[in-house]
């Protein structure tokens, strides 16, 4: 295992992600656990991540240097190379020569971490502080004009530090440099694959749940049906899968999921219609996060309801869930990360809850999980849809939820999935949210009269793992149909607006 240890989550999952994508498996630690513990799980090569620290802030983590005595490969990325500078005896200067966004690199002396990369790149850069110089025994392989010292290395030490984030895709070499330090200076085997988690996992779950039953809430996503097959080829019949109709659910859905989910995996499924339910808790509740609360909330008590009722002779302990890497980091879950927002299965979780979690997905990112799904002999279908978020419609209908602005926002979805499907368009973007807003009335003209009408926002976007994202560049022919054919069929709707923002500064979902 390579550890990645966190100094501030955005960054951390990109290099855990990095790493395995050349197949060598990777996990994340936070940055205060001891040494000790992390030299126990045996690690083939530590990376420290890049943070929002500066060194000198007070209370600032620092690494203990006893990391460095271990004789395990190590390599710090900005936050982790200052870290790692100032703990090897180095020196950090506040230059006052901050370096955000793209910069040019310059190449002094390759030593063996930057051989083989042209002698001037691109490369991503996030930083106030910098390295002024370089511990005893280490050579300065680059300079940029805000850093004198932006990479070192000592091979005897197999210690080696970047100021840039070699991580992101802006960055040139980056991933040739990470490749180097693994597989050329911590002499790393390629031997991992997003599949092979699933034995694992498999035994992991019988070790957590025993003879005991479970229950799994299936969403319709890959995520939920990815978690329920794990489980199910790990525990069987002690698994019943639970899909809540919370009524947020787009169109056609309901009977999709029943259908596709039961045909794959033969699975016992119970279908709970709670739309009354959902929509009496959220009932003149306007503001994002309550929203999210709530429906994780009501999402939980019908799980446990449901359990009761199936509690035939032996109660139900456990709930999975398909939660993902991402989910936790953006709902705070790492060490250090802001909360953006609750997703509803991670944040959103009652402070009571009656079931312990079984969460398989925890540690990986989609494109991960859908190796998995299509490992498990899940249908394509169910592997490559779309992501459509837990609390469903209810966080795309700014404002207050009722069941008329639903309605009228499932007419103006369903549109746009038919238009954007017909186009070919599904594979070419993540996901397209159709959002009803709330308190924005706009002046139309329609039949010949003034209207006053709502706008409906359609938020096409690509991207590779949700962390981050770009508005996709439908095809205006494409967009023309969508927005006539939403106007004509929902006399409430006079206006149909594009959103152009990525993520960030912008989140994918409005709320
Ligand atoms: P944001 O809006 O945070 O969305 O940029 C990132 C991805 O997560 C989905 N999403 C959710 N998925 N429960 C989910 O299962 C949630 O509470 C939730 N909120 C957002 C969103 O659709 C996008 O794919």
């Amino acid at each position: 295992v390579v550890l990645v240890v966190d100094f501030g989550a955005q960054y951390a999952q990109l290099i855990a992600r990095r790493v395995r994508e050349v197949n060598v498996y990777s996990e994340i630690v936070p940055h205060n656990m001891p040494v000790r513990e992390m030299l126990a799980k045996e690690p083939a090569a530590i990376i420290l991540s890049g943070g929002p620290a500066s060194v000198y802030v007070d209370g600032a983590p620092s690494v203990d240097p006893a990391l460095f005595n271990a004789g395990v490969p190590v390599m710090g990325i900005c936050y982790g190379f200052q870290a790692m500078a100032q703990a090897l005896g180095g020196q950090v200067a506040h230059t006052g020569a901050s370096e955000y966004g793209r910069t040019s690199l310059c190449i002094t002396s390759p030593g063996q971490l930057l051989s083989r990369i042209p002698h001037t790149i691109s490369v991503w850069m996030s930083h106030g502080d910098s390295v002024s110089r370089a511990p005893e025994g280490f050579s300065t392989l680059a300079r940029t004009a805000g850093a004198p010292v932006a990479a070192f290395e000592n091979v005897e030490r197999k210690l080696v530090g970047v100021q840039w984030h070699p991580e992101v895709q802006h960055s040139e070499s980056g991933q040739t440099v990470l490749e180097h330090f693994l597989f050329d200076i911590a002499g790393c085997r390629p031997d991992w694959n997003a599949s092979s988690i699933v034995g694992d996992q498999i035994a992991q779950i019988r070790g957590q749940v025993g003879d005991r039953r479970v229950i799994c809430g299936l969403s319709g996503g890959v995520d939920s049906a990815v978690a329920a097959a794990l489980v199910q080829r790990a525990v069987g019949d002690q698994l019943t899968c639970v899909f809540v109709d919370h009524g947020l659910l787009r169109q056609g859905e309901a009977e999709q999921v029943k259908h596709d989910f039961v045909e794959a995996t033969g699975a016992d499924l119970v279908v709970a219609d709670e739309s009354q339910r959902f929509l009496d808790a959220l009932a003149g509740v306007t503001d994002p996060e309550a929203k999210r609360k709530i429906i994780g909330r009501e999402f939980i008590r019908t799980f446990e309801d449901v359990a009761k009722r199936l509690n035939a002779d032996q109660t139900i302990d456990f709930l999975v869930q398909g939660t993902l890497y991402p989910d936790v980091v953006e709902s705070g879950g790492g060490e250090g990360a802001a909360n953006i927002k609750s997703h509803h299965n991670v944040g959103g979780l009652p402070d009571d809850l009656q079931f312990s979690l079984v969460e398989p997905l925890r540690t990986l990112f989609k494109d991960e999980v859908r190796t998995v799904g299509l490992e498990l002999g899940l249908p394509e279908d169910i592997v490559w849809r779309q992501p459509f978020p837990g609390p469903g419609l209810g966080i795309r209908v700014i404002g207050e939820v009722t069941k008329e602005r639903l309605e009228v926002l499932r007419t103006a979805d369903a549109i746009t999935r038919e238009e954007m499907s017909a186009a070919g368009l599904d594979r070419k973007v993540w996901q397209c949210p159709v959002v009803l807003l709330g308190d924005v009335h706009s002046v139309g003209v329609q039949g010949d009269g003034r209207t006053y009408g709502s706008p409906i926002v359609l938020r096409p976007v690509t991207s590779e793992d949700a962390m981050t994202a770009d508005w996709a560049r439908i095809p205006y022919d494409v967009l023309e149909k969508i927005s006539t054919r939403i106007t004509n069929a929902c006399p409430q709707i006079n206006r149909v607006v594009l959103d152009i923002t990525s993520k960030p500064p912008a989140t994918i979902e409005w709320e």
